[in-house]
């Protein structure tokens, strides 16, 4: 838990697959919220945790089960604002005096309702201002229960066909309770309905970047004092932001470490070594291994073997550069809040699962360092912010992924120096052209492959026998799932006449259309 600096939300955790976009919509609203598992709220909890407001979310349980999640029952004596979703609507019902019917899932009668449905309005509620327009409004329904008779104090606001209850409230407690999902993309006014709660709960928008940034630097001081941290740098966003700031807050008790494997992309090592080391004045450890790395993988085509070997050998050379700086206790991690926030579990084991993110993968136990996270509160989209406030450049925050096995899953076989200097320069080329033609920043993540195979083709009058390359780029929101990016035939077929013509060792170009499932978006 943070500190109380700043006006928080609580989020209680009913197990929804859609937890996390309620805080997203929140910190859109710059209000500072927290995510926990229902099993970790306790009365104590919410003491110490003083929320100005609660949201219940939803969730795969049935209240009319008798050991379905329920929050302390002294949420409803803290006198703060309550909205329930969906599950949390029904809980809350329950609870308060309402009654809730199984549908077909929860083995009662009723029926289930997934999918698109229309509210109507059923009286004026301040949580619906400009909320309704001209008449009804679309909200995504995902439910097996429903409820059939109001707690008392609550009144009806919103009908949908399906659920007569679709949106309720006791306006003196100032509980709200509905039964669809505001917080998903279907629910096309769902944020204005946050909007309305966070205002009636009285949140200002005080979580700012340029507060955050204060208060982060202001944690790093307390937590590091005069101790030195070690901070691995990638290239990628997180890292560099975090290397930023933790410089801003400690100068020169920061040391980088950069390990360069020889699988980074064209100028890319330059591009870092000089942004941390010039403009910044960073202390940076070049270790430029690609000896090493390159010497190990030779010969190794196999996905996974190429994956271990490039992991294991990041580790020791981590380890031996962090050795050389004498005295540091603390190994700083770009953790974002995605890898942190607990998930809830309904099947047996312990019931809470923590999922925790090391970038460099077991070093802080096996150096006996300490952690300093200083983005674990943040989405990636916040890291980009912040790293705006910081003064990093756009042209580095706005950059696509880069996976940590570098260009190594990007030519599938056998790696050989040859294959990866083509491939760099094809990839130059190719994300060239995708700035010349302004659709870098439309696109998630770009880059090329070469391929194994060798193909015949004419050049001039001659013959060649040189690689196949394809193309990839997608567009997506998390790197979870992904669709292929539909360029023009115009500017794929100037992009590849510019390979092969530019690029020695390429006579075929290939674009892969591929979505993700089924495909992946590397390689290999
Ligand atoms: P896939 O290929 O699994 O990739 O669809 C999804 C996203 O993750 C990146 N990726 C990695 N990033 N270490 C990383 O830091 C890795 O080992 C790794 N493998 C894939 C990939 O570039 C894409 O953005």
């Amino acid at each position: 838990m943070t500190d109380a600096s700043h006006d928080r939300l609580l989020i209680i955790d009913f197990g929804s697959q859609v937890t996390q976009l309620i805080a997203r919509r929140l910190r859109e609203l710059s209000v500072y919220c927290e995510i926990h598992p229902f099993q970790a709220v306790t009365e104590d909890f919410l003491k110490r945790f003083a929320p100005k407001a609660v949201i219940f979310s939803g969730g795969p349980a049935s209240v009319v089960h008798a050991d379905a999640p329920r929050p302390p029952a002294s949420v409803f004596e803290m006198g703060v604002p309550i909205l329930g979703i969906c599950y949390g609507q029904q809980v809350m019902m329950d609870m308060l005096g309402g009654t809730v019917e199984g549908g077909k899932i929860s083995g009662g009668g009723g029926t289930a309702e997934f999918g698109r449905a229309y509210v109507e309005p059923a009286g004026p509620l301040p949580l619906l201002e400009g909320w309704f327009g001209d008449g009804r409004e679309q909200v995504w329904m995902s439910h097996g229960d429903h409820v059939s008779e109001l707690a008392p104090g609550f009144e009806v606001f919103g009908t949908s066909p399906n659920a007569p209850y679709a949106i309720t409230a006791d306006t003196d407690r100032n509980f709200y309770a509905v039964q669809f999902h505001p917080e998903v993309h279907h629910t096309p006014k769902g944020p204005k309905l946050y909007e309305n709660f966070v205002r009636l709960a009285g949140f200002t928008g005080d979580w700012t970047m340029g507060a955050y940034r204060d208060e982060a630097i202001r944690k790093i001081q307390e937590q590091v004092g005069d101790k030195k941290v070690i901070c691995g740098l990638s290239g990628g966003v997180d890292s560099s932001v975090a290397a930023v700031l933790i410089h801003e807050a400690i100068g020169d008790q920061l040391t980088c470490v950069f390990v360069d494997h020889g699988l980074l992309r064209q100028g890319e090592a330059d591009e870092v070594v000089s942004m941390f080391r010039d403009n910044y004045n960073i202390p940076l450890i070049h270790a430029d291994e690609s000896e090493l790395f390159l010497g190990e993988l030779e010969g190794q085509d196999d996905p996974e073997t190429k994956r271990k070997t490039i992991g294991r050998l990041f580790i020791d050379v981590f380890q031996k550069y962090a050795n050389q700086i004498d005295g540091a206790e603390f190994l700083a991690q770009g953790t974002l809040y995605p890898d942190v926030i607990e998930s809830v579990s309904f099947s047996g084991g312990p019931s809470v699962t923590i999922k925790s993110h090391h970038n460099v993968g077991g070093l802080p136990e096996k150096m006996g360092l300490k952690l300093v996270e200083p983005l674990r509160e943040l989405f990636k989209d916040e890291v980009r912010a912040l790293g705006r406030e910081l003064g990093l450049p756009q042209s580095f925050i706005g950059r696509h992924p880069f996976p940590g096995p570098g260009l190594a899953i990007r030519c599938p076989g056998k790696i050989t120096r040859d294959k990866l200097d083509i491939l760099r320069a094809a990839d130059a080329v190719y994300i060239d052209q995708i700035r010349k033609h302004g659709l870098y920043d439309e696109i998630w993540q770009a880059f090329a492959a070469i391929l194994p195979v060798r193909t015949v083709g004419v050049m001039g009058d001659g013959r060649t026998y040189d690689y196949a390359c394809a193309l990839r780029a997608v567009t997506s929101v998390d790197g979870m799932t992904a669709d292929y990016y539909p360029f023009s035939h115009e500017f794929l077929a100037e992009t590849a006449t510019r390979i092969i013509n530019e690029v020695p060792g390429i006579n075929r170009v290939t674009y892969d259309i591929t979505s993700k499932p089924p495909g992946t978006i590397e390689w290999e």
